[in-house]
């Protein structure tokens, strides 16, 4: 089945033109100002045709950072791979990076079977994978080096979660050092973790233990700290790293030094802490575990920074963190000790319309850096660009067509992710989705999910740099 897409704003990281676009099967193979339907093979017969006029069409968005799978604080997330993808699509995210979380006795090998035995046959949007090292003796390191050989070209090391799933400096080292080794960049959840873990202790000693404590718990420096740690280590080894959602000015500050001492790092940031505050954590009745996820949300000054950031781009992409825990049943496992209450807020469905609104209808980023940040850094930081992350000639026909006129709210009743609250509650929204296709065949249009399950592919990436 041909597509052809008419009379749609393409944009891209770099490019703004009116132009057609024609997928044929599952490639893009002709943009031009103009594609006539009589002049396609067969006058056209059998092309699905789209009017795009006065809309846009974007690439296919990825998020780079997502948990599906994730058995974590003694509890397991609320999404699959069959309510993330719908959830994805209806959104606008074509393409997904899952984070691959073991636990500290599970070996490797038999966790990354475990996670993409998940997707097989049940995702619609098309994934990929990040390989926790929570662990590195030898069956690990012999392990993760089959990992990398069968496509997953990126690891992920926590430096918080003590005694769950954070590595030790001398093994963090080690692991760094082979990843430079791989071509394989680390990516870094930058918390320290016996300092997080020392703070909590004090505050429930002193009986501080609502939500609203969280934050409290982990203040900027330690995530600050963190990223330093694994830049300084970056530096040493020579490994890219790249910071996973990074909440604050001083650890973003860290890392554009980082960078001017020469260190290859790249910057992530996440929906929940471009929109929300700390103040969301504080709402009484517990009702602030919805917005408990760590690194915690800031106070309110640090939007701005962030968002400023994207704008220089000293942040490189926008992910989610989406990790899916009921308010019943699962945050309010933490009622009496905010240091039970599973972290997470998700956001899967809701980043394209948040970061189109609260960052380019507010006129705080253009369309190329939206682009740039919600598809083509991601694309080319994660070794699958030009195929994944813009519009050419040659790539995967993954396209969003954009109507920036559509007004709605977000909410719950309309979430496909399984979880039962909206951290968005009521927000409003301006433009949304109204076509997304993923290797050229339409899987959600306005709103709803019309495609395939099971379609979703398993995107093998080759280690990006040596
Ligand atoms: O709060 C969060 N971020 N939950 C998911 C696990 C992680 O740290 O990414
Ligand atoms: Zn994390
Ligand atoms: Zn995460």
């Amino acid at each position: 089945m041909a597509l052809l897409i008419k009379g749609g704003r393409v944009i891209t990281a770099s490019d703004d033109r009116v132009a057609d676009v024609y997928c044929e099967g599952e490639t893009i193979t002709r943009v031009e100002p103009s594609i006539e339907v009589r002049s396609l093979p067969e006058d056209g017969a059998g092309v699905e045709v789209i009017d795009a006029t006065g809309k846009f069409v974007f690439p296919g968005f990825i998020d780079p950072h997502v948990h599906i799978h994730l058995p974590f604080m003694g509890t397991h997330a609320k999404d699959d791979y069959e309510s993330a993808s719908r959830a994805a699509l209806v959104g606008g995210t074509t393409t997904l990076i899952e984070m691959v979380c073991p636990g500290p006795k599970d070996e490797p090998s038999a966790a990354f079977d475990e996670w993409r035995s998940k997707a097989e046959g049940r995702a619609a949007v098309d994934y990929s994978f990040h390989m926790a090292a929570v662990r590195f003796d030898e069956p690990a390191r012999r392990q993760l080096r089959e990992i990398v050989r069968a496509g997953v070209a990126s690891f992920k090391v926590f430096l918080a979660y003590k005694g769950a799933l954070n590595l030790n400096d001398a093994d963090l080292f080690d692991l760094m050092a082979m990843a430079k080794e791989l071509g394989v960049i680390v990516t870094a959840h930058c918390e320290n973790a016996d300092a997080v873990a020392a703070m909590q202790d004090r505050l429930i000693a002193a009986g501080k233990t609502g939500p609203e404590w969280h934050e409290p718990s982990r203040p900027t420096i330690v995530e600050a700290e963190g990223v330093r740690r694994i830049t300084t280590f970056a530096q040493l080894t020579g490994a890219h790293v790249y910071t996973v959602h990074t909440s604050c000015e001083e650890a973003v500050r860290q890392a554009v030094e980082a960078r001017l001492r020469g260190v290859s790092v790249w910057v992530e940031a996440v929906v929940p802490h471009l929109t929300l505050d700390r103040s969301f954590a504080e709402r009484p009745d517990f009702e602030g575990a919805k917005y408990v996820m760590s690194p915690p949300l800031r106070e309110k000054r640090h939007q701005d920074f962030l968002w400023n950031a994207v704008r220089g781009r000293d942040i490189a992409a926008i992910g989610t963190d989406h990790a899916p825990f009921d308010f019943r049943g699962q945050k309010e496992m933490g009622r009496g000790d905010f240091t039970k209450i599973p972290n997470g807020v998700p956001s899967l469905q809701e980043r394209i319309a948040l970061v189109y609104t609260h960052g380019v209808a507010a006129g705080r980023i253009d369309l190329h850096t939206f682009v740039d940040a919600c598809s083509t850094q991601a694309a080319r930081i994660f070794g699958m660009y030009p195929k994944k992350g813009t519009i050419a000639v040659g790539g995967d026909a993954d396209l969003v067509v954009w109507d920036p006129s559509w007004r709605g709210v977000l909410s719950q009743r309309t979430s496909l992710s399984r979880v039962d609250y909206c951290a968005f509650e009521g927000w409003p929204v301006q433009g949304r989705a109204t076509v997304v296709t993923v290797r050229g065949e339409v899987q959600a249009r306005n709103g709803e999910f019309i495609g395939t399950i099971g379609r979703g592919r398993f995107i093998a990436r080759e280690p990006t740099h040596f």
